[in-house]
Protein backbone atom coordinates (compact mmCIF):
# COMPACT_ATOMS: atom_id res chain seq x y z
CA UNK A 1 0.00 0.00 0.00
CA UNK A 2 1.62 3.32 -1.37
CA UNK A 3 1.92 5.88 1.44
CA UNK A 4 1.47 9.58 0.94
CA UNK A 5 0.93 13.13 2.38
CA UNK A 6 -1.44 14.20 0.51
CA UNK A 7 -3.77 12.88 -2.56
CA UNK A 8 -5.68 15.08 -4.76
CA UNK A 9 -8.73 13.67 -6.33
CA UNK A 10 -9.41 15.30 -9.67
CA UNK A 11 -6.56 17.04 -11.98
CA UNK A 12 -8.57 19.92 -13.02
CA UNK A 13 -6.83 23.45 -11.98
CA UNK A 14 -7.56 22.85 -8.53
CA UNK A 15 -6.07 19.70 -8.04
CA UNK A 16 -2.68 20.13 -10.07
CA UNK A 17 -2.13 23.54 -8.94
CA UNK A 18 -2.66 22.12 -5.50
CA UNK A 19 -0.62 19.26 -5.69
CA UNK A 20 2.48 21.05 -7.34
CA UNK A 21 2.13 22.91 -4.65
CA UNK A 22 2.22 20.76 -1.95
CA UNK A 23 5.16 18.81 -3.51
CA UNK A 24 7.36 21.68 -3.72
CA UNK A 25 6.54 22.49 -0.18
CA UNK A 26 7.67 18.86 0.34
CA UNK A 27 4.55 17.03 1.04
CA UNK A 28 4.76 13.12 -0.50
CA UNK A 29 2.17 13.82 -2.73
CA UNK A 30 -0.12 12.03 -5.88
CA UNK A 31 -3.01 12.91 -7.73
CA UNK A 32 -5.81 10.94 -8.79
CA UNK A 33 -7.70 11.41 -12.76
CA UNK A 34 -9.59 8.70 -14.52
CA UNK A 35 -9.28 10.93 -17.67
CA UNK A 36 -6.96 10.01 -19.72
CA UNK A 37 -5.23 13.17 -20.17
CA UNK A 38 -4.50 15.73 -16.84
CA UNK A 39 -6.03 18.86 -16.63
CA UNK A 40 -10.02 18.31 -15.66
CA UNK A 41 -12.86 20.07 -17.73
CA UNK A 42 -10.73 23.35 -17.82
CA UNK A 43 -7.86 21.76 -20.31
CA UNK A 44 -9.77 18.85 -21.90
CA UNK A 45 -13.01 20.23 -22.50
CA UNK A 46 -13.95 23.88 -21.45
CA UNK A 47 -11.53 26.57 -20.65
CA UNK A 48 -9.01 25.69 -22.85
CA UNK A 49 -10.48 24.30 -26.23
CA UNK A 50 -13.33 27.14 -26.12
CA UNK A 51 -10.76 29.83 -26.14
CA UNK A 52 -8.67 27.86 -29.64
CA UNK A 53 -11.87 28.05 -31.22
CA UNK A 54 -12.86 31.95 -30.13
CA UNK A 55 -9.73 32.88 -31.46
CA UNK A 56 -9.66 30.89 -34.75
CA UNK A 57 -13.25 32.42 -35.13
CA UNK A 58 -11.99 35.99 -34.41
CA UNK A 59 -9.19 35.68 -37.09
CA UNK A 60 -12.22 35.12 -39.47
CA UNK A 61 -14.45 37.85 -38.53
CA UNK A 62 -10.67 40.15 -38.58
CA UNK A 63 -10.20 39.02 -42.09
CA UNK A 64 -13.87 39.16 -43.30
CA UNK A 65 -14.72 42.88 -41.84
CA UNK A 66 -11.48 44.93 -41.53
CA UNK A 67 -8.69 43.41 -43.82
CA UNK A 68 -10.15 45.44 -46.47
CA UNK A 69 -9.90 48.43 -44.90
CA UNK A 70 -6.35 48.11 -43.30
CA UNK A 71 -5.57 47.37 -47.35
CA UNK A 72 -5.32 43.72 -47.14
CA UNK A 73 -7.18 42.80 -50.39
CA UNK A 74 -7.73 39.26 -51.51
CA UNK A 75 -10.53 36.90 -50.70
CA UNK A 76 -11.32 36.28 -46.86
CA UNK A 77 -10.21 32.66 -45.89
CA UNK A 78 -12.76 29.88 -45.93
CA UNK A 79 -13.43 27.61 -42.97
CA UNK A 80 -11.80 23.92 -42.83
CA UNK A 81 -13.76 22.91 -40.13
CA UNK A 82 -12.01 19.50 -39.10
CA UNK A 83 -8.52 21.27 -39.19
CA UNK A 84 -10.24 24.03 -37.05
CA UNK A 85 -11.05 20.78 -34.49
CA UNK A 86 -7.58 19.51 -35.31
CA UNK A 87 -6.14 23.18 -34.07
CA UNK A 88 -7.94 22.86 -31.28
CA UNK A 89 -6.82 19.47 -30.16
CA UNK A 90 -3.43 20.10 -30.45
CA UNK A 91 -3.87 23.09 -28.77
CA UNK A 92 -5.44 20.71 -25.60
CA UNK A 93 -2.69 18.47 -26.16
CA UNK A 94 0.47 20.77 -25.60
CA UNK A 95 -1.38 22.18 -22.13
CA UNK A 96 -2.45 18.46 -20.97
CA UNK A 97 0.65 17.26 -21.78
CA UNK A 98 2.39 20.11 -19.77
CA UNK A 99 0.99 19.06 -16.47
CA UNK A 100 2.18 15.71 -17.27
CA UNK A 101 5.40 17.27 -17.69
CA UNK A 102 5.30 19.23 -14.24
CA UNK A 103 3.90 16.60 -12.32
CA UNK A 104 7.33 14.20 -13.16
CA UNK A 105 9.19 17.57 -12.40
CA UNK A 106 7.54 18.18 -9.13
CA UNK A 107 7.24 14.40 -8.17
CA UNK A 108 4.15 14.53 -8.33
CA UNK A 109 2.51 10.78 -8.88
CA UNK A 110 -0.31 10.40 -11.22
CA UNK A 111 -2.92 7.42 -9.65
CA UNK A 112 -4.76 6.78 -12.87
CA UNK A 113 -7.93 5.74 -12.50
CA UNK A 114 -11.43 6.83 -10.67
CA UNK A 115 -10.83 7.28 -6.73
CA UNK A 116 -12.99 6.76 -3.76
CA UNK A 117 -12.83 7.55 -0.45
CA UNK A 118 -13.26 4.36 1.58
CA UNK A 119 -12.48 5.91 4.77
CA UNK A 120 -10.89 9.12 5.82
CA UNK A 121 -6.79 8.20 4.97
CA UNK A 122 -7.66 6.23 2.37
CA UNK A 123 -8.16 6.52 -1.12
CA UNK A 124 -8.96 3.79 -3.65
CA UNK A 125 -8.32 4.06 -7.45
CA UNK A 126 -8.98 0.46 -9.32
CA UNK A 127 -8.47 -2.16 -7.06
CA UNK A 128 -5.59 -0.47 -4.83
CA UNK A 129 -5.77 1.53 -1.99
CA UNK A 130 -3.40 4.15 -1.06
CA UNK A 131 -2.97 5.75 2.18
CA UNK A 132 -3.43 9.65 2.56
CA UNK A 133 -2.62 11.86 5.68
CA UNK A 134 -4.93 14.17 3.90
CA UNK A 135 -7.37 13.78 1.24
CA UNK A 136 -8.74 16.85 -1.08
CA UNK A 137 -11.49 16.58 -3.06
CA UNK A 138 -11.08 18.15 -6.26
CA UNK A 139 -13.33 16.70 -8.09
CA UNK A 140 -15.08 19.58 -10.41
CA UNK A 141 -18.36 19.93 -11.62
CA UNK A 142 -20.47 18.78 -14.79
CA UNK A 143 -23.26 20.58 -16.87
CA UNK A 144 -26.12 20.63 -15.17
CA UNK A 145 -29.34 20.52 -17.88
CA UNK A 146 -33.09 21.20 -17.26
CA UNK A 147 -36.08 18.59 -16.95
CA UNK A 148 -37.58 17.21 -20.00
CA UNK A 149 -34.35 18.04 -22.23
CA UNK A 150 -32.07 14.90 -22.44
CA UNK A 151 -29.12 15.88 -24.05
CA UNK A 152 -27.41 13.20 -26.88
CA UNK A 153 -23.81 15.54 -27.67
CA UNK A 154 -25.05 15.54 -31.09
CA UNK A 155 -28.09 17.50 -31.80
CA UNK A 156 -28.60 18.57 -28.03
CA UNK A 157 -25.35 19.20 -26.59
CA UNK A 158 -23.49 20.86 -23.49
CA UNK A 159 -20.07 22.55 -23.84
CA UNK A 160 -19.05 19.16 -24.32
CA UNK A 161 -20.47 17.88 -27.75
CA UNK A 162 -20.73 21.90 -29.00
CA UNK A 163 -16.33 21.87 -28.98
CA UNK A 164 -16.75 18.93 -31.57
CA UNK A 165 -19.72 19.08 -33.85
CA UNK A 166 -19.19 16.83 -36.91
CA UNK A 167 -19.85 19.93 -38.93
CA UNK A 168 -21.01 24.05 -38.50
CA UNK A 169 -24.77 23.86 -38.04
CA UNK A 170 -26.64 26.26 -40.00
CA UNK A 171 -28.53 27.46 -36.92
CA UNK A 172 -28.49 26.42 -33.18
CA UNK A 173 -30.44 27.72 -30.04
CA UNK A 174 -28.29 28.34 -26.91
CA UNK A 175 -30.21 27.86 -23.74
CA UNK A 176 -28.97 30.00 -20.76
CA UNK A 177 -27.35 33.65 -21.95
CA UNK A 178 -24.43 33.01 -19.41
CA UNK A 179 -20.79 32.82 -19.70
CA UNK A 180 -21.08 29.08 -21.57
CA UNK A 181 -23.83 30.08 -24.13
CA UNK A 182 -22.24 33.59 -25.18
CA UNK A 183 -18.57 32.22 -25.50
CA UNK A 184 -20.00 28.96 -27.56
CA UNK A 185 -22.78 31.49 -29.17
CA UNK A 186 -20.25 33.64 -30.14
CA UNK A 187 -17.89 31.28 -32.48
CA UNK A 188 -20.68 30.02 -34.09
CA UNK A 189 -22.57 32.61 -35.02
CA UNK A 190 -18.38 33.85 -36.47
CA UNK A 191 -18.77 30.54 -38.44
CA UNK A 192 -22.31 31.68 -40.34
CA UNK A 193 -24.51 29.89 -37.71
CA UNK A 194 -28.15 31.70 -37.26
CA UNK A 195 -27.59 31.75 -33.18
CA UNK A 196 -31.17 32.48 -30.96
CA UNK A 197 -30.05 32.64 -27.26
CA UNK A 198 -33.56 31.76 -24.95
CA UNK A 199 -32.66 33.39 -21.86
CA UNK A 200 -35.00 32.96 -17.93
CA UNK A 201 -33.83 36.37 -16.96
CA UNK A 202 -34.45 39.93 -18.60
CA UNK A 203 -30.78 40.44 -19.08
CA UNK A 204 -27.38 38.37 -20.14
CA UNK A 205 -24.78 37.24 -17.78
CA UNK A 206 -26.66 37.26 -14.76
CA UNK A 207 -24.85 38.65 -12.17
CA UNK A 208 -22.84 40.99 -14.37
CA UNK A 209 -22.63 44.82 -13.66
CA UNK A 210 -25.94 46.01 -15.58
CA UNK A 211 -24.17 48.72 -17.37
CA UNK A 212 -22.15 46.70 -18.78
CA UNK A 213 -24.26 43.65 -19.20
CA UNK A 214 -26.59 45.94 -21.64
CA UNK A 215 -23.75 47.28 -23.45
CA UNK A 216 -22.42 43.74 -24.11
CA UNK A 217 -25.87 42.71 -25.63
CA UNK A 218 -26.03 45.45 -27.68
CA UNK A 219 -22.64 44.53 -29.23
CA UNK A 220 -23.62 40.82 -29.34
CA UNK A 221 -26.98 41.85 -31.81
CA UNK A 222 -24.41 43.59 -33.56
CA UNK A 223 -22.19 40.66 -34.35
CA UNK A 224 -25.51 38.73 -35.26
CA UNK A 225 -26.81 37.06 -32.17
CA UNK A 226 -30.41 36.72 -31.65
CA UNK A 227 -31.79 36.90 -28.09
CA UNK A 228 -35.26 36.43 -26.43
CA UNK A 229 -35.14 37.60 -23.26
CA UNK A 230 -37.44 36.36 -20.37
CA UNK A 231 -38.37 32.95 -21.59
CA UNK A 232 -38.01 29.96 -19.89
CA UNK A 233 -37.42 26.67 -21.56
CA UNK A 234 -39.77 24.02 -20.91
CA UNK A 235 -39.08 21.32 -23.49
CA UNK A 236 -36.55 19.74 -26.30
CA UNK A 237 -37.94 17.43 -28.77
CA UNK A 238 -35.58 16.24 -31.42
CA UNK A 239 -36.40 14.64 -34.56
CA UNK A 240 -34.95 13.85 -38.09
CA UNK A 241 -31.48 15.60 -36.37
CA UNK A 242 -33.47 18.89 -35.38
CA UNK A 243 -34.18 20.07 -32.32
CA UNK A 244 -37.08 22.01 -31.15
CA UNK A 245 -37.43 24.12 -28.46
CA UNK A 246 -40.42 24.98 -26.67
CA UNK A 247 -40.32 28.36 -24.16
CA UNK A 248 -42.76 30.49 -22.65
CA UNK A 249 -42.45 34.13 -22.14
CA UNK A 250 -42.71 35.05 -18.38
CA UNK A 251 -44.60 38.38 -19.29
CA UNK A 252 -47.22 36.86 -20.53
CA UNK A 253 -47.16 33.20 -20.49
CA UNK A 254 -47.24 33.15 -24.37
CA UNK A 255 -45.53 29.99 -25.70
CA UNK A 256 -43.26 29.83 -28.35
CA UNK A 257 -40.64 27.26 -29.95
CA UNK A 258 -37.97 27.04 -32.48
CA UNK A 259 -36.39 24.70 -34.44
CA UNK A 260 -32.66 24.16 -34.83
CA UNK A 261 -29.82 21.95 -36.25
CA UNK A 262 -27.91 22.21 -32.64
CA UNK A 263 -29.19 23.01 -29.41
CA UNK A 264 -26.63 24.18 -26.93
CA UNK A 265 -27.95 23.87 -22.99
CA UNK A 266 -25.80 26.23 -20.93
CA UNK A 267 -27.93 26.39 -18.14
CA UNK A 268 -25.07 26.45 -15.44
CA UNK A 269 -23.11 23.17 -13.99
CA UNK A 270 -23.39 21.20 -10.85
CA UNK A 271 -21.04 19.66 -8.54
CA UNK A 272 -19.47 16.45 -9.79
CA UNK A 273 -19.16 13.79 -6.59
CA UNK A 274 -20.39 11.06 -8.24
CA UNK A 275 -18.72 7.43 -7.21
CA UNK A 276 -17.00 9.46 -4.37
CA UNK A 277 -18.58 7.17 -1.61
CA UNK A 278 -19.45 10.63 0.45
CA UNK A 279 -22.56 9.85 1.83
CA UNK A 280 -21.50 6.58 3.57
CA UNK A 281 -18.36 8.67 4.60
CA UNK A 282 -20.80 10.98 5.87
CA UNK A 283 -19.30 13.93 4.63
CA UNK A 284 -21.48 17.03 4.65
CA UNK A 285 -22.75 18.36 1.88
CA UNK A 286 -25.31 21.31 0.32
CA UNK A 287 -28.91 21.44 -0.81
CA UNK A 288 -27.04 21.95 -4.08
CA UNK A 289 -24.93 19.17 -3.89
CA UNK A 290 -21.48 21.26 -2.92
CA UNK A 291 -18.96 19.70 -0.30
CA UNK A 292 -19.34 21.54 2.77
CA UNK A 293 -16.16 23.53 4.38
CA UNK A 294 -14.84 25.51 6.56
CA UNK A 295 -12.56 28.46 5.94
CA UNK A 296 -9.60 26.12 5.62
CA UNK A 297 -11.64 24.09 3.38
CA UNK A 298 -11.96 20.99 5.84
CA UNK A 299 -15.03 19.12 5.86
CA UNK A 300 -16.52 17.50 8.44
CA UNK A 301 -14.39 14.51 8.26
CA UNK A 302 -10.92 14.83 9.80
CA UNK A 303 -8.28 14.85 7.35
CA UNK A 304 -10.29 15.31 4.17
CA UNK A 305 -10.71 19.09 2.34
CA UNK A 306 -12.40 19.35 -0.73
CA UNK A 307 -11.79 22.52 -3.49
CA UNK A 308 -13.06 24.54 -6.22
CA UNK A 309 -16.21 23.55 -8.44
CA UNK A 310 -17.05 20.88 -5.67
CA UNK A 311 -17.59 23.27 -3.34
CA UNK A 312 -19.13 26.92 -3.07
CA UNK A 313 -18.40 30.17 -4.73
CA UNK A 314 -17.78 30.84 -8.16
CA UNK A 315 -16.96 28.10 -10.42
CA UNK A 316 -13.77 29.93 -11.79
CA UNK A 317 -10.70 27.74 -13.10
CA UNK A 318 -8.91 30.26 -11.19
CA UNK A 319 -10.65 30.28 -8.14
CA UNK A 320 -10.29 26.38 -7.43
CA UNK A 321 -6.02 27.07 -8.29
CA UNK A 322 -6.34 29.63 -5.38
CA UNK A 323 -7.91 27.46 -3.22
CA UNK A 324 -6.15 24.22 -4.27
CA UNK A 325 -2.45 26.36 -3.31
CA UNK A 326 -4.10 27.47 -0.36
CA UNK A 327 -5.28 24.00 0.97
CA UNK A 328 -1.83 22.65 0.39
CA UNK A 329 0.19 25.65 1.71
CA UNK A 330 -2.15 25.37 4.61
CA UNK A 331 -1.34 21.19 5.18
CA UNK A 332 2.30 22.45 4.97
CA UNK A 333 1.86 24.84 8.34
CA UNK A 334 1.52 28.27 6.31
CA UNK A 335 -0.76 30.59 7.00
CA UNK A 336 -2.63 30.96 3.81
CA UNK A 337 -5.40 33.17 2.83
CA UNK A 338 -8.00 33.39 -0.55
CA UNK A 339 -9.38 36.99 -1.16
CA UNK A 340 -12.72 36.29 -2.46
CA UNK A 341 -12.99 40.44 -2.99
CA UNK A 342 -10.66 40.42 -5.73
CA UNK A 343 -11.32 37.30 -7.97
CA UNK A 344 -11.53 38.10 -11.79
CA UNK A 345 -14.48 37.09 -14.02
CA UNK A 346 -13.89 37.06 -17.71
CA UNK A 347 -15.77 36.04 -20.75
CA UNK A 348 -13.61 35.39 -24.09
CA UNK A 349 -16.01 36.74 -26.22
CA UNK A 350 -15.08 39.53 -28.58
CA UNK A 351 -14.72 42.07 -27.52
CA UNK A 352 -13.75 40.18 -23.77
CA UNK A 353 -16.17 41.54 -20.33
CA UNK A 354 -13.94 41.49 -17.36
CA UNK A 355 -15.32 42.40 -13.67
CA UNK A 356 -14.01 42.17 -9.88
CA UNK A 357 -15.50 43.25 -7.10
CA UNK A 358 -18.52 45.40 -6.37
CA UNK A 359 -21.19 45.91 -8.90
CA UNK A 360 -23.32 49.29 -8.56
CA UNK A 361 -26.22 47.01 -7.97
CA UNK A 362 -24.73 45.55 -4.94
CA UNK A 363 -22.91 48.78 -4.03
CA UNK A 364 -26.74 50.05 -3.76
CA UNK A 365 -27.77 47.38 -2.28
CA UNK A 366 -25.55 47.91 0.67
CA UNK A 367 -26.61 51.45 0.87
CA UNK A 368 -22.32 52.56 0.35
CA UNK A 369 -21.92 55.50 -1.32
CA UNK A 370 -19.56 55.18 -4.21
CA UNK A 371 -18.38 57.25 -7.27
CA UNK A 372 -18.00 56.00 -10.88
CA UNK A 373 -15.02 57.05 -13.14
CA UNK A 374 -15.34 55.57 -17.01
CA UNK A 375 -13.95 55.71 -20.16
CA UNK A 376 -14.81 54.82 -23.53
CA UNK A 377 -12.00 52.72 -25.66
CA UNK A 378 -13.07 55.26 -28.56
CA UNK A 379 -10.75 57.96 -26.65
CA UNK A 380 -8.02 54.98 -27.06
CA UNK A 381 -5.79 55.38 -29.65
CA UNK A 382 -4.71 51.79 -30.04
CA UNK A 383 -8.02 50.74 -29.50
CA UNK A 384 -9.32 52.88 -32.59
CA UNK A 385 -6.71 51.36 -34.50
CA UNK A 386 -7.40 48.31 -33.78
CA UNK A 387 -10.71 48.51 -34.63
CA UNK A 388 -12.12 48.05 -30.90
CA UNK A 389 -13.53 51.17 -30.00
CA UNK A 390 -16.82 49.59 -28.70
CA UNK A 391 -16.72 49.11 -24.77
CA UNK A 392 -15.59 50.78 -21.55
CA UNK A 393 -13.68 50.71 -18.41
CA UNK A 394 -15.35 51.51 -15.05
CA UNK A 395 -14.16 51.18 -11.95
CA UNK A 396 -15.93 52.19 -8.85
CA UNK A 397 -14.43 53.45 -6.05
CA UNK A 398 -15.58 54.38 -2.36
CA UNK A 399 -16.86 57.99 -2.74
CA UNK A 400 -14.97 59.38 0.47
CA UNK A 401 -11.35 57.32 0.88
CA UNK A 402 -10.99 57.15 -3.38
CA UNK A 403 -10.19 53.72 -2.70
CA UNK A 404 -10.81 51.18 -5.48
CA UNK A 405 -14.11 48.77 -4.86
CA UNK A 406 -14.36 47.37 -8.33
CA UNK A 407 -14.45 46.84 -11.81
CA UNK A 408 -16.10 46.35 -15.21
CA UNK A 409 -14.69 46.60 -18.62
CA UNK A 410 -15.98 45.38 -21.74
CA UNK A 411 -13.13 46.18 -24.86
CA UNK A 412 -9.85 44.80 -26.17
CA UNK A 413 -7.80 42.83 -23.98
CA UNK A 414 -10.33 43.32 -21.11
CA UNK A 415 -9.95 40.12 -19.55
CA UNK A 416 -5.73 40.96 -19.40
CA UNK A 417 -6.51 45.10 -18.64
CA UNK A 418 -8.45 43.75 -15.01
CA UNK A 419 -5.55 42.56 -13.48
CA UNK A 420 -3.60 45.74 -12.92
CA UNK A 421 -6.94 46.81 -11.06
CA UNK A 422 -7.00 43.55 -8.95
CA UNK A 423 -3.69 44.45 -8.06
CA UNK A 424 -4.36 47.95 -7.16
CA UNK A 425 -7.13 46.45 -5.12
CA UNK A 426 -5.32 43.79 -3.45
CA UNK A 427 -3.01 46.70 -1.77
CA UNK A 428 -6.37 48.90 -0.95
CA UNK A 429 -5.17 51.16 -3.83
CA UNK A 430 -7.23 54.58 -4.05
CA UNK A 431 -8.40 54.87 -7.77
CA UNK A 432 -5.87 58.08 -7.84
CA UNK A 433 -2.98 55.20 -7.09
CA UNK A 434 -3.28 54.24 -10.31
CA UNK A 435 -3.87 57.66 -12.17
CA UNK A 436 -0.63 58.75 -11.20
CA UNK A 437 1.28 55.24 -12.26
CA UNK A 438 2.65 56.33 -15.58
CA UNK A 439 1.15 53.97 -18.61
CA UNK A 440 3.02 53.34 -21.21
CA UNK A 441 1.20 55.18 -24.66
CA UNK A 442 0.19 53.66 -27.26
CA UNK A 443 -1.72 51.17 -25.12
CA UNK A 444 -4.78 49.77 -23.99
CA UNK A 445 -4.02 49.96 -20.59
CA UNK A 446 -4.26 54.13 -20.83
CA UNK A 447 -7.82 53.45 -20.92
CA UNK A 448 -7.48 51.92 -17.55
CA UNK A 449 -5.71 54.69 -15.83
CA UNK A 450 -7.95 57.00 -17.89
CA UNK A 451 -11.16 55.68 -16.04
CA UNK A 452 -9.48 56.00 -12.50
CA UNK A 453 -8.50 59.75 -13.70
CA UNK A 454 -12.54 60.02 -14.36
CA UNK A 455 -12.79 59.32 -10.22
CA UNK A 456 -10.84 62.14 -9.75
CA UNK A 457 -10.95 65.40 -12.15
CA UNK A 458 -11.64 64.10 -14.98
CA UNK A 459 -10.37 62.05 -17.86
CA UNK A 460 -7.93 63.56 -20.32
CA UNK A 461 -9.40 62.06 -23.78
CA UNK A 462 -12.92 62.29 -23.27
P1 LIG B 1 -24.41 30.40 -16.00
O1 LIG B 1 -24.89 30.17 -14.63
O2 LIG B 1 -23.33 31.39 -16.25
O3 LIG B 1 -25.65 30.82 -16.93
C1 LIG B 1 -26.78 29.99 -17.09
C2 LIG B 1 -27.93 30.81 -17.65
O4 LIG B 1 -29.00 29.94 -17.97
C3 LIG B 1 -28.46 31.83 -16.65
O5 LIG B 1 -28.46 33.10 -17.26
C4 LIG B 1 -29.87 31.32 -16.34
O6 LIG B 1 -30.77 32.36 -16.06
C5 LIG B 1 -30.22 30.58 -17.64
N1 LIG B 1 -31.30 29.59 -17.51
C6 LIG B 1 -31.45 28.67 -16.52
N2 LIG B 1 -32.58 27.95 -16.73
C7 LIG B 1 -33.15 28.40 -17.87
C8 LIG B 1 -34.33 28.04 -18.61
N3 LIG B 1 -35.18 27.07 -18.22
N4 LIG B 1 -34.62 28.73 -19.74
C9 LIG B 1 -33.80 29.71 -20.15
N5 LIG B 1 -32.67 30.08 -19.51
C10 LIG B 1 -32.34 29.44 -18.37
O7 LIG B 1 -24.00 28.94 -16.53
P2 LIG B 1 -23.08 28.46 -17.73
O8 LIG B 1 -22.95 29.49 -18.79
O9 LIG B 1 -23.63 27.13 -18.09
O10 LIG B 1 -21.67 28.31 -17.05
C11 LIG B 1 -21.50 27.37 -15.98
C12 LIG B 1 -20.36 27.79 -15.08
O11 LIG B 1 -19.13 27.68 -15.76
C13 LIG B 1 -20.51 29.21 -14.60
O12 LIG B 1 -20.26 29.25 -13.22
C14 LIG B 1 -19.44 29.96 -15.35
O13 LIG B 1 -18.90 31.03 -14.59
C15 LIG B 1 -18.38 28.87 -15.60
N6 LIG B 1 -17.64 29.19 -16.82
C16 LIG B 1 -16.77 30.22 -16.80
C17 LIG B 1 -16.09 30.58 -17.95
C18 LIG B 1 -15.16 31.74 -17.90
O14 LIG B 1 -14.75 32.12 -16.82
N7 LIG B 1 -14.84 32.36 -19.01
C19 LIG B 1 -16.27 29.88 -19.20
C20 LIG B 1 -17.26 28.85 -19.11
C21 LIG B 1 -17.89 28.51 -17.96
Amino acid sequence: MAQYDVIFIGSGPGGYVGAIRAAQLGLKTACVEGRETLGGTCLNIGCIPSKALLHATEMLHEAEHNFAEMGLKGKAPSVDWAQMLAYKDKTVGQNTGGIEFLFKKNKVDWLKGWGSIPEAGRVKVGDEVHEAKHIIIATGSEPSSLPGIEVDEKTVVTSEGALKLSKVPKSMVVIGAGVIGLELGSVYARLGTEVTVVEYLDAITPGQDADTAKQFHKLLKKQGLNFHLGCAVQEVTTKNNKATVKYKSRKDDSESEITADVVLVATGRKPFTDGLGLSDLGIETTKGGQVKVDGHYKTSIDGVYAIGDAIEGPMLAHKAEDEGMAVAEGIAGQKPHVNYGVIPGVIYTHPEVASVGETEESLKEQGRKYKVGKFSFMGNARAKAYFQGDGFVKILADAETDRVLGAHLIGPMAGDLIHEICVAMEFGAAAEDIARTCHAHPTFSEAVREAALACGDGAIHM
